[in-house]
C-alpha cells in the first residue's frame, strides 16, 4: 500500500525481543535494561497475524530483529510459519551472530532468506570493548558456518567509530572482497548510549574517502535491482566478490525512499524510526479485534506515516525515547 506521501511500504521489522548477549556500548548500559516480561510482548500467534495482515497490505518482507532475536526460544518455528503466510517472500534476521555456531543450520531449514551480522570489529580485543563480552569467536564461527551452508545473502552492519574501529575501517571492507558479501557502514546515530559513552561516530563520507584511498574508485551500483531493499547505497570495488554500502542517517536522509514500518516486541506499530507516532497493535488483538478491522487499522495507521525522522531535531517532542534494542534498528 501506498502512505500519504506515495511511499510504497512493502517491509515490516519486527523486534522479537528487548534482551540481547552483548552490551554494546552505544546499545546498551552494562546492567542491561528492565526486560519486558512474557505477558507484555506479543506472542508467536499474535505476531503472525500482524504479518498476515499487513502481508495483505502489500508488505512482502518481513526482519526479525531484537535486542538480540536469536535469544527469543521458538524463534526457528516463527520463521518456518511467516515463510508460509501468503504474500510474503523474504524472511530475514538481523542477529549479533553469537548464536549462529547452534542455531544457523535450523534457521536456513526454517526457510531464512538472508542475515544481517552486526559486526564492529574484526579484533577480539575490540569486539570484548565495544560488546561487553569476548565473543568475537563465535560470531566468527557463526560467520563461517552460514558460509558453508550455502548462505548467499549475508550482510553486514558496522558502526564506525573513532578511536574505537575507525582504523579497521578497510578490513572491515575488505570482508566483502573474499567473501561474496556486502559490508554496510552505519553512520552512528543519536539513539541509545551513543552520546552518553562518549562515541564519536564516522561520518559516511570520510568512510568514503578512506575506502577510496584504500582500494581506489568505488562504483555506485543501479539502485533498483532490489526494490524490498533497504537505505544503503552500494557501490563495487575493483576486485572484490561483494559489494560495500553507507548509510548516512545522518548527513543525507533515507526518508524519501523509506518503504518500512516497524513492530516492537510489546506489540507497538512504529511508523518511523525515531518518532512516537504509531498503532497499539497489542492492545487491539487483546481486546479481540477481527482480522477485517485489523486490516482496516493498519492501513489507516499507516497512511499516517510521518515524512521523516527528527535526528536533527533533538528537541521536537514526537521524537521517539526508544533506545535500538526496543525498535530492532
Ligand atoms: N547508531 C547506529 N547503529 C546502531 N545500532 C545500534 N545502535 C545504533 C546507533 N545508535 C546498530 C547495531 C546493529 C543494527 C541493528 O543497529 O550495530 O548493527
Ligand atoms: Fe545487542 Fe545489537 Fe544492542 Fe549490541 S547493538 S547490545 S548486539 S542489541
Amino acid at each position: 500500500m501506498l502512505d500519504q506521501y506515495e511511499r510504497k511500504i512493502e517491509y515490516v521489522r519486527i523486534s522479537l525481543t528487548d534482551r540481547c548477549n552483548l552490551r554494546c556500548r552505544y546499545c546498551m548500559p552494562e546492567e542491561g535494561v528492565t526486560k519486558l516480561c512474557h505477558a507484555d510482548i506479543l506472542n508467536f500467534a499474535e505476531i503472525l497475524r500482524v504479518v498476515r495482515g499487513l502481508a495483505a497490505l502489500g508488505v512482502k518482507k518481513v526482519r526479525l530483529t531484537g535486542g538480540e532475536p536469536l535469544v527469543r526460544r521458538g524463534i526457528t518455528d516463527l520463521i518456518r510459519q511467516i515463510r508460509q503466510v501468503p504474500g510474503i517472500e523474504q524472511v530475514v534476521l538481523t542477529t549479533n551472530g553469537v548464536l549462529l555456531p547452534e542455531m544457523g543450520a535450523d534457521l536456513l531449514q526454517a526457510g531464512l532468506t538472508g542475515l544481517n551480522i552486526s559486526l564492529d570489529t574484526l579484533r577480539p580485543e575490540t569486539f570484548a570493548q565495544i560488546t561487553r563480552r569476548p565473543l568475537f569467536e563465535r560470531v566468527q564461527a557463526g560467520l563461517e558456518q552460514m558460509l558453508s551452508l550455502g548462505m548467499t545473502d549475508i550482510k553486514f552492519n558496522c558502526v564506525p567509530i573513532y578511536e574505537v574501529n575507525d582504523e579497521e575501517i578497510p578490513a572491515l571492507a575488505a570482508l566483502a572482497k573474499d567473501y561474496s558479501v556486502k559490508v554496510r557502514f552505519i553512520e552512528l546515530m543519536p539513539i541509545g548510549c551513543a552520546y552518553e559513552v562518549g562515541y564519536e561516530g564516522v561520518p559516511m563520507d570520510e568512510v568514503r574517502a578512506r575506502l577510496t584511498k584504500a582500494y581506489g574508485s568505488l562504483h555506485p551500483v543501479g539502485r533498483k535491482i532490489d526494490r524490498l531493499q533497504g537505505p544503503a547505497e552500494y557501490y563495487k570495488v575493483p576486485g572484490f566478490k561483494g559489494q560495500v554500502g553507507f548509510i548516512d542517517a545522518m548527513e543525507h536522509k533515507f526518508c524519501a525512499t523509506c518503504n518500512r514500518v516497524r513492530l516492537t516486541a510489546e506489540g507497538f506499530l512504529k511508523l518511523c524510526l525515531n518518532q512516537k507516532t504509531g498503532l497499539d497493535l497489542r492492545a487491539l488483538l487483546r481486546n479481540g479485534i477481527s482480522d477485517e478491522n485489523l486490516k482496516l487499522a493498519l492501513r489507516q495507521a499507516i497512511y499516517r506515516k510521518p515524512a521523516e525522522h527528527l535526528f536533527t531535531d533533538r528537541e521536537n517532542t514526537a521524537r521517539d525515547s526508544r533506545a535500538m534494542y526496543q525498535v530492532g534498528g
